[in-house]
């Protein structure tokens, strides 16, 4: 099989980052800089209530790690009600918080489009725009969130498109949590938009009880990186390397080899097609 090459992808969510926890982050920034990844992704919840302070606490801990660095921002971030000053803080550090706009790296291999996204369930059990008007707002966000990733996916360019939400776009990768709160852990609206357009893979967080690896619909790759559902796997988890291979006719440099590290989960894409193209009977 002949391949052309590899983008590397590091992405975690739901750093939860709180004042005084500056040293927490320290491993994180050395087992990703160790990888030679191409671009960092932050899957929201980078604060724990989206205090200015916590953002500094951040931006200072992050300020080593290796650009591009590319963020979108969770609930969490939001709760403090500073928004903007939340993502002044963490621009000034070389980080890009994507808000229904997209990100493309020199070069053009890799293409990122994000949105924080909302809340809503489902596929059949979806919360459906019906009855009391505070029902149809809560449904209008959702359907705003989803039109708002459709939108910067489609203007995305790159070799490699990727979909960065906080809320995730499938029930697969919320396995594991409890059936009751299944409606405030995304919506499968951002799913379709994934779908609709030429995504290579997704990633997401908000589902600290969920499952790293899951599909949209239409198969497409869809990792929730939530540091609790990496540190599930083991307990020294910070990030997830993932190995994306390119298209045909795209040619690059071949990447390093990953450093082996506790510190890190990682997954090829290539290898799992293999793994699945390959008969049971062999
Ligand atoms: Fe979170
Ligand atoms: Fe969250």
């Amino acid at each position: 099989m002949s391949t052309t090459g590899k983008v590397r992808i590091a992405a975690v969510a739901d750093l939860h980052c709180r004042l005084g926890r500056k040293d927490n982050f320290r491993r994180l920034v050395r087992a990703i800089n160790e990888q030679s990844a191409d671009i960092v992704l932050l899957g929201g919840d980078l604060t724990d209530h989206g205090h200015p302070d916590e953002a500094k606490v951040l931006a200072e801990s992050l300020s080593e790690l290796f650009p591009p660095i590319v963020a979108v921002l969770g609930n969490h971030d939001l709760d403090c009600g500073k928004r903007h000053e939340v993502v002044e803080i963490l621009g000034s550090a070389g980080i890009t918080i994507l808000d229904g706009d997209r990100y493309k790296k020199k070069g053009g291999l890799i293409g990122v489009a994000g949105v924080k996204g909302f809340a809503g369930g489902f596929g059949r059990q979806a919360l459906q725009p019906f009855g009391e008007e505070a029902i149809k707002a809560f449904v209008m966000e959702t359907i705003q969130e989803s039109l708002a990733l459709e939108g910067a996916l489609s203007r995305t360019e790159g070799a490699i498109k990727i979909a960065l939400t906080h809320y995730a776009p499938t029930a697969s990768t919320c396995v594991g949590e409890s059936p009751e709160i299944m409606p405030f852990l995304g919506s499968s609206k951002l799913g379709e938009a994934i779908d609709a357009q030429e995504v290579a893979i997704a990633f997401h967080g908000h589902a600290h009880h969920g499952t790293l690896r899951g599909t949209t619909p239409a198969g497409r790759p869809v990792f929730n990186v939530a540091l609790p559902v990496l540190r599930r796997i083991h307990p020294d988890r910070r990030a997830l390397i993932v190995d994306v291979p390119l298209p045909p006719g795209v040619e690059r440099e071949e990447l390093p080899p990953v450093v082996e590290s506790t510190a890190i989960e990682y997954v090829s894409l290539e290898e799992e097609k293999e793994v699945a193209a390959r008969p049971l009977l062999q």
